[in-house]
């Protein structure tokens, strides 16, 4: 009897609040022959207003070996799906796709698919160095989206499409008038497939993505806005001194994002931010480090989710594997903070 009252008043809260039919946050499910659902582009990703708190991971790709197993679909498909079992991910942000063919596109798009999950494309800057590497990346993706196979499906899947991680920062394609120039193309030939376009970048660059001080935009930031979709925004206390303590992070990341929503006001995500569990060569020396801090960082995020919710601003860990001490996930597989699901407000 009281299964039966307790199943009813179940029944009764999941019909006041339906989860709204579209993708990835809702009920919508993509076919899984790779054919595009029968929906218009129009009505198939949720609403912008249920974008926020946590999205997914940066999910780190690099192996330069393009048939190296973590570029194949398996690998992802895998991942991906503890990714959602345990964490409740929805978004994965492909994070420096070394492998500049087709194939690890396309193998995101379908590890997407068998998980029903988005995937957000990212053009590999080489780290600002030459010209050829970012411009395979980018025609391995405009492939994608002309394919037979791929191309009908990609905008269901693609959430959306950054001309590089810290391009700007690392100075790929010039970082100025070129790069800018480049920037408007690519997202003019994602706009045609129906992808939102920008880039990942930090905008606490004063002088150059904001203005002198930090005041307003700066010469590059405003010619970034002008040509995205989106502001997917690296917000950093980790890098903000030498040695940087968790206690500095909160108040950083609430004033930095009250400035993007002035500055800026595009859609926002924050696609990277990160704290370490225990000192690594590749993260500066900073001591305010360990367990204790790593958890505390993130749990804070998930406190803050009607925070979150009231900015209208989506945040991804960074990252699944493949960033040293930033990782969520040890190398034997386990997770660095075990049994957290963190919720959605
Ligand atoms: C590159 O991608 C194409 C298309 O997916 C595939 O046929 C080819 O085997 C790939 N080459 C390498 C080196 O992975
Ligand atoms: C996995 O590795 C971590 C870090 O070395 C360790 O703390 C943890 O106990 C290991 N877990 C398992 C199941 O071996």
């Amino acid at each position: 009897m009281r299964s039966v009252i307790s199943t009813l008043v179940l029944a009764a809260l999941a019909a006041a609040t339906p989860k709204p039919h579209c993708f990835p946050y809702g009920t919508a499910t993509l076919p899984k022959d790779l054919s595009k659902p029968h929906v218009p582009l129009k009505d198939w990703w949720c609403p912008q207003s249920m974008a926020y708190g946590f999205q997914g991971f940066s999910y780190p790709m690099e192996y330069y070996d393009c048939s190296a197993p973590q570029n194949g679909f398996e690998y992802m498909r895998d991942d991906f799906a503890r990714m959602k079992r345990d964490f409740g991910a929805s978004i994965v942000r492909m994070y420096y796709p070394v492998c500049t063919n087709e194939s690890v596109f396309e193998n995101a798009i379908r590890a997407g698919v068998a998980n029903d999950m988005a995937v957000i494309f990212q053009v590999w800057t080489n780290f600002g160095d030459g010209n050829e590497e970012w411009q395979q990346s980018q025609q391995a993706i405009y492939n994608v989206l002309s394919s037979e196979t791929f191309g009908p499906l990609a905008p269901y899947v693609v959430h959306s499409a950054d001309f590089g991680s810290e391009p700007v920062g690392d100075g790929m394609d010039g970082g100025g008038d070129q790069f800018l120039t480049d920037l408007g193309q690519f997202r003019a030939v994602m706009n045609a497939h129906g992808i939102h376009a920008g880039i990942s970048e930090d905008w606490d660059r004063p002088g150059i993505m904001s203005g002198d001080h930090g005041v307003g935009l700066g010469p590059i930031g405003a010619r970034v806005r002008a040509n995205s979709d989106h502001c997917h925004a690296h917000i950093m206390p980790y890098y903000l001194s030498s040695n940087p303590t968790v206690a500095q992070a909160w108040p950083y990341i609430r004033q930095q994002i009250a400035w993007l929503a002035r500055n800026v006001q595009l859609p926002t995500m924050i696609t990277e931010t990160q704290w370490a569990w225990a000192p690594h060569p590749y993260h500066g020396g900073a001591t305010d480090v360990g367990l204790a801090q790593y958890t505390e960082y993130w749990k804070k995020f998930d406190e803050e989710c009607k925070f979150f919710k009231l900015n209208n601003v989506g945040w991804f860990l960074h990252t699944w594997l493949g960033e040293a001490t930033f990782d969520m996930v040890y190398d034997n597989g386990s997770y660095v903070i075990p049994h957290w699901r963190p919720r959605k407000c």
